[in-house]
């Protein structure tokens, strides 16, 4: 794996950034995009975040750029991480490594002790990326459930969440 030969920071989300973080993540999660699904609503996902530990919102900046974001939370059980993304010409310089270092730090600081996530079936490569980082399958499926306001929210044609 190479390394970013710039240095890279990691910090907390700040509202200024909204924008760019919208950007990446409309450019690295299709769904972002599909306006059948408004519930996939970027500024809302930030929104949400911001009322609940948004102090585990990271982005990652590189030259003052903002070129990668992972949510992480903890619900006193397990940990979960969501929203990794790095801007596709950046990627493959480890910020995704980082950003997921980062993020299981602050949950272990936090007592955390399993860190979950999940993967869309389609997404066979991320899977490689996870499992170099020492992730492995859990013997479970993913059952979810959408509550209020959009309980009744199709599921996506593609079988990713609703
Ligand atoms: C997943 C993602 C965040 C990885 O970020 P990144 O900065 O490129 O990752 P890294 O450079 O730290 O990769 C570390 C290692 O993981 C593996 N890896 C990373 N991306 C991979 C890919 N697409 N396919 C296979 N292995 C991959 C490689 O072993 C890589 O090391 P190498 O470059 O020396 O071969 C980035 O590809 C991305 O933003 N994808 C789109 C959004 C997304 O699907 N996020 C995950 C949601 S669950």
């Amino acid at each position: 794996m190479t390394s970013t030969t710039t240095p890279l920071a990691i910090r907390c989300f700040d509202a200024g950034d909204t924008d760019a973080v919208v950007a990446l993540w409309q450019e690295a999660f299709p769904e972002y995009r599909d306006t059948t699904r408004p519930q996939r609503n970027p500024h809302l996902s930030i929104a949400n975040k911001m009322t609940t530990q948004p102090e585990l919102f990271f982005v990652a900046e590189l030259d003052g750029r903002l070129v990668g974001t992972v949510m992480a939370g903890y619900d006193g059980h397990r940990g979960w991480m969501y929203s990794l993304a790095v801007d596709a010409a950046q990627r493959r310089h480890g910020i995704g490594t980082r950003l997921v270092a980062h993020a299981e730090a602050a949950l272990t600081a936090r007592g955390c002790p399993k860190v979950n996530l999940q993967v869309l079936c389609a997404k066979d490569d991320i899977r490689g990326f996870y499992e170099a980082l020492g992730y492995r399958a859990d013997a479970v499926i993913s059952m979810g459930k959408r509550l209020g306001q959009y309980a009744d929210a199709a599921p996506a044609a593609s079988g990713a969440p609703a």
